[in-house]
């Protein structure tokens, strides 16, 4: 079996159950699918050095080998908050009133990419299959390219990608996709983001694609297609029977008194995921059901992300505030409607949390996939399940159809659907839960990393001729 080479921008083996909650889910994705490959994990170390040396860390951790290199200042600034998360992120998140062009951005993100191509050269062997995570590393296999690798090169994007109209606004757009296309596979989260993306290369670039996902480029044949993630199942159910998930499960209960319900939000604290729209939402909730005001209580955990980004920090400041308003404005003696904390917690103990929820509250305005939607479900009492209210704008959304879908602008849509789960009948919330069950086990990170490597091998078709 050839040797996995991940390349991310971060690299972080979660502890078997002890992992942080602010961790998203890519980093508990690879870190099962390095346990099953020999292999090594390369990336950023997440730390800094006054100027770059190349300096490789090789450590064994979980039996993952990982690899990493430090950054220097500039690096850090350009690369990762700069182009990274406040040019990339942005636009592909639809947010082009956010994004931030510039050229010092553009330049140290061709700059890392660059000294990631170097660092990572030496430990790629001829059958090694090379398998690059993210936006954060779009052009890093044409790089290894120019250095002469010809292994089996694979890209896949967690995060969603933006209609064509809104991609043009990137300058160097076409270079960028260019670059992208000396890798062989190309695996996006679903149909949608694979369909954006298809559209840009016929009408911007000319280029033929066939239903199959083949694209004939300068010669060579690039396979693009959807590859929805999942979460590893059985580490989580696993994690959910430990002593740390029924603790966390008793002390929520405990703490919400008799009969009060529970809703649950889990999320980086980052503007895509609607938590301004959310917070208003359930706001509207207690107004406009003062009869059951109350006896519901939303619990939102939002690890704080990316402090040194200037919209991150806005939208942090927005989420006191509107916490604060809400909670001055409804709460009383022995009750405050939302319970706001902005720390991440361990995995173990979250699956607790979900299961004492009655309601999982997901509804970002924009999400490459969204694994709590997945985990939430997982979580849950087959006798006594929870309902999932979900965001149709999540990649997860078209897998989930049996979650109570909603539109995250319209706090009406919110606010309605959170009434319908609190009423909704045991029947109907097992006969949903059942069906969610059964694909988010079925389609879980097993596969999802199956049907990567073995398309980026050349199997399932992905040397079928062009129509
Ligand atoms: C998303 C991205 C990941 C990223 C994670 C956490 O899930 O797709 O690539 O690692 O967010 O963000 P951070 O900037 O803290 O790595």
């Amino acid at each position: 079996m050839s040797r996995l080479i991940v390349v991310s921008n971060r690299v972080s083996v979660p502890q078997a159950m002890g992992a942080a909650g602010a961790q998203g889910g890519l980093a508990v994705a690879l870190s099962a699918a390095l346990r099953e490959h020999r292999g090594i994990w390369f990336g950023w170390s997440g730390k800094e050095t006054e100027s770059f040396t190349g300096h490789l860390d090789m450590q064994r951790n979980q039996d993952v080998t990982t690899a990493t290199i430090d950054l220097e200042p500039q690096d850090i600034e350009e690369y990762y908050n700069g182009y990274a998360n406040r040019t990339l992120w942005p636009l592909f998140h639809y947010r082009i009133d956010l994004t931030e062009y510039d050229r010092n951005f553009g330049e140290g993100y061709e700059r890392v990419n660059a000294r990631f191509a170097d660092s990572v050269l030496p430990l790629i062997e001829p059958d090694d299959l090379v398998w690059v995570h993210d936006y954060h590393l779009l052009p890093l296999g044409s790089m290894l390219r120019e250095k002469g690798v010809t292994n089996r090169m694979g890209l896949f994007l967690h995060i969603p990608w933006p209609p064509t109209r809104l991609f043009v606004s990137l300058p160097n757009h076409e270079q960028l996709v260019a670059s992208m296309l000396q890798y062989d596979l190309i695996g996006l989260q679903t149909e949608e983001w694979l369909d954006s993306f298809t559209h840009y290369l016929k009408k911007e670039m000319g280029l033929k694609v066939s239903d199959d996902g083949v694209i004939e480029y300068e010669g060579r044949r690039i396979v693009a297609r959807a590859f929805p993630i999942g979460i590893d199942y059985e580490e989580f159910v696993a994690s959910a029977r430990t002593e740390l998930a029924q603790g966390a499960y008793q002390r929520l209960k405990d703490s919400l008194g008799h009969g009060r319900k529970m809703l649950i939000g889990v999320d980086r604290l980052d503007y895509s995921k609607g938590l301004g729209e959310r917070f208003d939402s359930f706001d509207r909730f207690l107004t406009d059901n003062p009869e059951m005001a109350k006896d519901v209580v939303l619990l939102q955990i939002a690890p704080p992300s990316r402090g040194e980004v200037a919209s991150y920090q806005l939208i942090r400041h927005d989420l006191e505030r509107k916490a604060g308003h809400i909670n001055g404005a409804h709460a009383d003696v022995a009750w405050v409607p939302i319970r706001y904390v902005n720390r991440g917690y361990p995995r173990a103990e979250l699956a607790g949390f979900y299961r004492a929820a009655d309601i999982g509250l997901v509804t970002p305005l924009r999400d490459g996939m969204n694994l709590v939607a997945k985990e939430y479900v997982a979580a849950q009492d087959s006798e006594d399940p929870g309902v999932l209210i979900l965001s149709r704008f999540a990649g997860a959304a078209p897998q989930m159809e049996d979650a109570v879908l909603v539109n995250p602008h319209s706090t009406e849509d919110v606010s309605d659907a959170i009434r319908q789960a609190l009423h909704m009948p045991l029947p109907e919330r097992r006969r949903r839960h059942e069906r969610l069950l059964a694909s988010v086990r079925d389609e879980d990170v097993v596969r999802w990393r199956e049907n990567f490597v073995g398309a980026l091998r050349g199997e399932h078709g992905a040397e079928v001729p062009l129509d």
